[in-house]
């Protein structure tokens, strides 16, 4: 959503700031600010839009100063213009937020009848006129703080800063994740670690509830209810907080070309050392399961969905899918027996945070699938397993989706070795199956060039749709998905025999439909419904192996997958669908990692 950092520096410090704005931007771009003290007064410069203007403004008026806070926007309450970028002030008080505070009204108007009015359209505003207020009855900035937190309703990740105090920022976490930074004779504060990597290796993370007073001396951790708490400091492996694009134009161009190895690294992690058996932890059980829930949003909810045929097929279990926007709110039956899987690539998605909490207590496990391994959802879950894609920075996740693929397959094994269902011979050969991946999905990606070419022909459409068939269903969602966020083309996906009940009406000349059909046992029912489609003098793009393409006969425009074993199709498939909408996006001239109105990690319901 938007990401806060702070520093207690020995040097200047927007210059650091800004750095880090820099590496938390995938989370709201929308407008950035900084505020700082020097010689005791505070004082910010905001911008509209990417940082780069914040940076460009700086030059022109400069921010001096030795403490400072900084915030990189995703809008939630306020369009984005100068006045609703943080950070906020109110007299002697500046804040940055990440999160929603559900109540601002009720607090505007309780603050209103004592005189103090607001200034801009945002939510956050209310925190800093609150914390101005009880500053005003004489608090001190601590006491000021704690007595605002009482009266926030909803999440957040604060940082506050203070006319004159410059050696004094305090943070704040209920529902947004929030890192203290320790430096030497430093102290920071961030979203995340990857904001404070260049900074610092030693974080600690605030839990639920915390807030933390700091200053270049250390830090002082508060819980919920007021008490003194110690917070551990743990090492980050600066290896999982590099953002470079290492040569690729765009990160989604390199996090595409990373996914043989990241497939690689999953099934090393995730195997025996010798390949001949699983490796999960042991709480990883699901012998005495009656059914598996699986929760997610966006791109890992088609994950999910994949991963459902796999727990039918491999394990005979029933599954339960959902969006995690709709989870809590329609009274799910959940069972003491059950598992329930939450999917995040960041761990910090609030609608999937909130869906976690829901069952918690009320199934017999939790499994996080994160990729985030100090995310929220890593650590609320009774057993987390890395998908160890490393970070993800553009928005449209692709070797998120994959290896989130990839650990749902383990699962689905997992069970039905559990369950009886796949006996040893049966669970070896799916096992040498997995081995091939890396090696697959690198042919795929030999194809680039190929794609690219029908990305052209993609690039001037207006609509497009995709069509797939069992686990190619989730897959043309997830190609429409990826169409729709980066090249912004009004993209559908259909299961392939559900077109004849409404959506052929749409098959013209025009719109590109674009068939994913293996050669596997559905195609032929696929390719029955392609020619519907071709009947009807619609453009397919038929997506298949070579045996698959030579059978279907002539169509607008094909493209050539290898040969894959069935159960590695849905995640080889994968690369067609990600490098046709990169590619499009390019020749359309889109923002490809930062597409509008997006951000990477959504930590608002
Ligand atoms: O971090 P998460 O996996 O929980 O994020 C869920 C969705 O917001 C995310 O997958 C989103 O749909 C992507 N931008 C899709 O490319």
């Amino acid at each position: 959503m938007c990401g806060i950092v702070g520093v207690l520096g020995r040097h200047e410090v927007a210059p650091l700031i800004l750095e880090s704005l820099k590496r938390l931007e995938y989370r709201g771009y929308d407008s950035a600010g900084i505020a700082t003290v020097n010689a005791g007064v505070l004082d910010r410069r905001r911008a509209v839009g990417k940082l780069v203007n914040l940076s460009d403004l700086l030059v022109h008026q400069p921010l001096p100063g030795k403490a400072g806070i900084g915030h990189t926007r995703w809008a939630t309450h306020g369009e984005p213009n100068v006045k609703n970028a943080h950070p906020h002030r109110s007299g002697p008080v500046a804040v940055v937020h990440n999160g929603i505070i559900e109540n601002f009204r009720a607090l505007r108007e309780a603050l209103a009848l004592e005189g103090i009015g607001h200034e801009t359209d945002t939510d956050t505003e209310t925190i800093a006129l609150l914390t101005r207020h009880h500053l005003d009855r004489g608090m001190t900035p601590a006491e000021a703080v704690a007595a605002t937190l009482a009266r926030l309703d909803g999440a957040f990740a604060l940082a506050f800063l203070f006319d004159g105090e410059e050696d004094l920022m305090i943070g704040a976490r209920k529902g947004s994740p929030l890192a203290v930074g320790w430096g030497e004779g430093e102290m920071f504060l961030g979203s995340d670690a990857i904001a404070l990597a260049p900074m610092t290796d030693r974080i600690t993370y605030l839990e639920e509830g915390d807030w933390v007073v700091i200053t270049r001396a250390g830090a002082e951790f508060h819980d919920l209810a007021g008490n003194r708490v110690n917070r551990p400091v743990a090492r980050i492996r600066l290896d999982q907080t590099r953002v470079d694009k290492a040569g690729h134009k765009h990160f989604m161009a390199k996090e595409i070309a990373e996914q043989p190895s990241v497939l690689g690294a999953v099934t090393a992690f995730h195997l025996l050392p010798d390949g001949t058996d699983l490796a999960l932890p042991a709480e990883v059980d699901f012998t005495t399961a009656d059914r598996i829930t699986l929760v997610a949003c966006g791109t890992g909810h088609y994950a999910t969905q994949v991963a459902k045929y796999w727990f039918e097929q491999l394990a005979g279990i029933p599954v339960e899918i959902d969006i995690a926007s709709e989870f809590r709110y329609r009274q799910p039956v959940l069972s003491d027996r059950g598992v329930a899987i939450f999917v995040s690539q960041s761990g910090e998605t609030a609608d999937t945070l909130a869906a976690l909490r829901h069952v918690s207590g009320k199934v017999a496990r939790t499994i996080g699938v994160v990729n985030v391994p100090t995310s929220s959802i890593a650590r609320e879950t009774d057993v987390a397993l890395p998908i160890l894609a490393g970070p993800e920075i553009s928005v449209a996740s692709t070797k998120g989706f994959t290896a989130q693929l990839l650990v749902l397959l383990l699962l689905a094994l997992k069970a039905g070795q559990d369950r009886g269902r796949l006996p040893p011979a049966m669970m070896a050969q799916h096992l040498a199956t997995l081995k091939t991946l890396p090696g697959l999905v690198a042919r795929a990606l030999d194809r680039e060039a190929d794609i690219e070419a029908l990305a052209q022909k993609l690039a001037e459409t207006r609509d497009a749709l995709f069509l797939g068939r069992g686990v190619m269903f989730p897959l043309a969602l997830e190609a429409a998905l990826k169409l729709k966020e980066i090249s912004y083309i009004h993209a559908e996906g259909y299961a392939s025999g559900e077109l004849k009940h409404g959506p052929i009406a749409l098959i013209d000349k025009v719109m590109p439909v674009i068939v994913l059909a293996p050669r596997d046992a559905l195609y032929d029912k696929t390719v029955s419904n392609m020619q519907e489609v071709m009947a009807r003098q619609g453009r397919v793009i038929l997506v298949s192996d070579r045996a698959g393409l030579d059978e279907a006969g002539p169509v607008w425009a094909q493209l050539q997958m290898p040969s894959v074993p069935d159960l590695l199709a849905p995640i080889v498939y994968a690369i067609p669908a990600q490098l046709l909408a990169y590619h499009a996006a390019l020749a359309r001239g889109t923002d490809v990692d930062q597409p509008r109105n997006l951000a990477k990690s959504v930590t608002v319901e």
